[in-house]
């Protein structure tokens, strides 16, 4: 399995398996995704799937120390008590004593509280105290924008490993990535094939029929050529491979160059400091 080193040292896989909302049947998904090879396995308390989860990696049969499992703290469970208390809590449901990633799930607890930079910081300082612990092999946080992670990092002992964003051609934040860059940090990508609102898009669909292979494949193989870690969903085992099968074609410079210049196409609506826009 191809992987990618963090600034830890961890190494961590190229591709992951997204498994927000698949809580409808989804240990029989999550038991998909093993057969299909998947060992990197990204969830968090909201979505409500981690006892699933944790079942199917039971089942499997397969060590533990082969799998790269990460959840993340919702917003409702910030604070330093609090995120170390969610973090038990989803070590217990996974059936699982150790995590290899943890994360802030979104930077602030809602939109309205003041105080949502310090929150930030002590939610960070109790990760900083679980990896000190050895309880979890790295720490990050998700959907964190340049002026977040300004105001992590001027508490921060430790700088975060991930950023989780939502990343895929027509919507790459640029700046947030690149800041990520800049601070050695790792940027996965949540719904990297725009949740399917880009399998209509004309330069996608001509980049598909060029190279030969699927829309989704495009979209994945963008993020790895872009340096980003991508996590796809799916329900199918065959699109699940195919998911994985991106490593043996490469896009030319001047294709790449017309993926980042696409205009804003298939954001969903999510934003760190606003309500969420019902149609982009
Ligand atoms: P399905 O579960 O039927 O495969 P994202 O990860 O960006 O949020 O996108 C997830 C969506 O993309 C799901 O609706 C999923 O549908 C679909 N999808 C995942 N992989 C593929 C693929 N290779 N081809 C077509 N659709 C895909």
């Amino acid at each position: 399995m191809r992987t990618v080193t963090l600034n830890n040292g961890v190494e961590i896989p190229q591709i992951g398996f997204g498994t927000y909302r698949s809580t409808e049947s989804s240990s029989e998904v999550m038991n998909t995704a093993i057969k299909a090879g998947y060992r990197f396995f990204d969830t968090a308390s909201f979505y409500n799937n981690e006892e699933d989860l944790g079942h199917a990696l039971q089942n499997s049969g397969i060590p533990r120390k082969d799998f790269f499992l990460t959840s993340k703290c919702w917003r409702t469970e910030m604070g330093y008590d609090n995120a170390i208390r969610s973090f038990e809590n989803s070590l217990e449901r996974l059936q699982t004593d150790y995590l290899d990633l943890y994360l802030i799930h979104w930077p602030r607890p809602n939109l309205s509280d003041p105080e949502w930079k310090k929150v930030s910081i002590d939610t960070w300082k109790a990760l900083e105290y679980l990896y000190h612990c050895k309880k979890v092999r790295a720490i990050g946080i998700s959907n964190f924008m340049v002026h977040h992670m300004e105001n992590l990092l001027s508490e921060a002992n430790i700088v975060p490993a991930v950023n989780q964003i939502e990343f895929h051609p027509g919507y790459m934040q640029k700046e947030v990535v690149e800041y990520c860059r800049t601070h050695n940090m790792q940027v996965e990508a949540w719904s990297p094939l725009g949740c399917a609102r880009l399998f209509e898009n004309k330069l996608l669909l001509s980049l598909a029929a060029q190279y030969k292979v699927s829309v989704a494949q495009i979209c994945l193989r963008f993020a790895v050529q872009e340096h980003v870690i991508p996590l796809p969903k799916s329900s199918s085992f065959n699109r699940m491979k195919q998911n994985q099968e991106v490593f043996d074609f490469t896009i030319e410079a001047r294709d790449m160059q017309l993926l980042e210049d696409m205009p804003l196409t298939g954001w969903s609506g999510e934003h760190p400091d606003r309500e969420r826009v019902k149609k982009p």
